[in-house]
């Protein structure tokens, strides 16, 4: 069934009406907020996935010209009702594989559990998106959910992949565990930060 889909925009829609959203951290994660506090030169931020987009406001509050997408039509409009002028009007409505971004090439990629949320087969994909979203030095950052149970989503990173997924592109500059995970993720998440190589 094709609703059935994480790849599909009707999978999404369907959790968002319903109000099953238990990937949702409800707000900001400590660890953003300590990387904003180190970047306070700001830059360009594509947040793909984005859902209700929490971090879009702490984007901007830092200085930062953020864009979310995410192509969920009931997710899109949902963060745009909660986050409200001036933030709605940089939620995109659009496929992050396909979107064409007005601010792209971006300074910084920030992921969260938009990631996990594809399956497996479409990861050599996305990381190349990535790449071409960004610049040689700028930066791919945030919350990647790692394991090496099957299924999902989320769809767990095995840490045994994770070096060539990424080395075409990218160099992993900063690995750390993560303290305020919601309880899905708990103990499985790891903030990375990674540079366009
Ligand atoms: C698990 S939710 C995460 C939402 C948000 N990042 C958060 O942390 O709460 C995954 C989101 O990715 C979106 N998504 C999945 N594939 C997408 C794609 N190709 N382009 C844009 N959004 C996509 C879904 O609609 C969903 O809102």
């Amino acid at each position: 069934m094709e609703e059935s889909q994480p790849s599909r925009p009707e999978f999404w829609d369907t959790r968002y009406a319903a109000g099953q959203t238990p990937w949702d951290f409800g707000g900001v994660p400590r660890r953003l907020h300590e990387f904003l506090q180190a970047h306070p030169a700001g830059g360009t931020v594509l947040i793909p996935g984005c859902g209700f987009g929490h971090e879009l406001t702490a984007f901007a509050a830092a200085g930062w010209r953020a864009t979310a997408v995410d192509f969920s039509r009931t997710a899109v409009e949902q963060a745009r009702t909660r986050l409200g002028a001036p933030h709605a009007e940089r939620v995109m409505h659009g496929d992050f594989f396909h979107h064409d971004f007005a601010d792209a090439p971006f300074d910084l990629i920030y992921e969260r559990t938009f990631f996990c949320a594809l399956p497996p087969a479409q990861r050599t994909v996305l990381v190349q998106r990535a790449a071409h979203l960004l610049k040689p030095g700028d930066t791919l950052a945030g919350f990647f959910y790692y394991g090496t149970e099957p299924g999902g989503p989320p769809y767990a990173l095995d840490p045994a992949a994770e070096p060539a997924l990424f080395r075409p592109h990218f160099v992993t500059v900063r690995d750390e565990p993560v303290a305020d995970s919601p309880p899905m993720f708990a103990g499985k998440e790891r903030w990375q930060e990674r540079r366009r190589s």
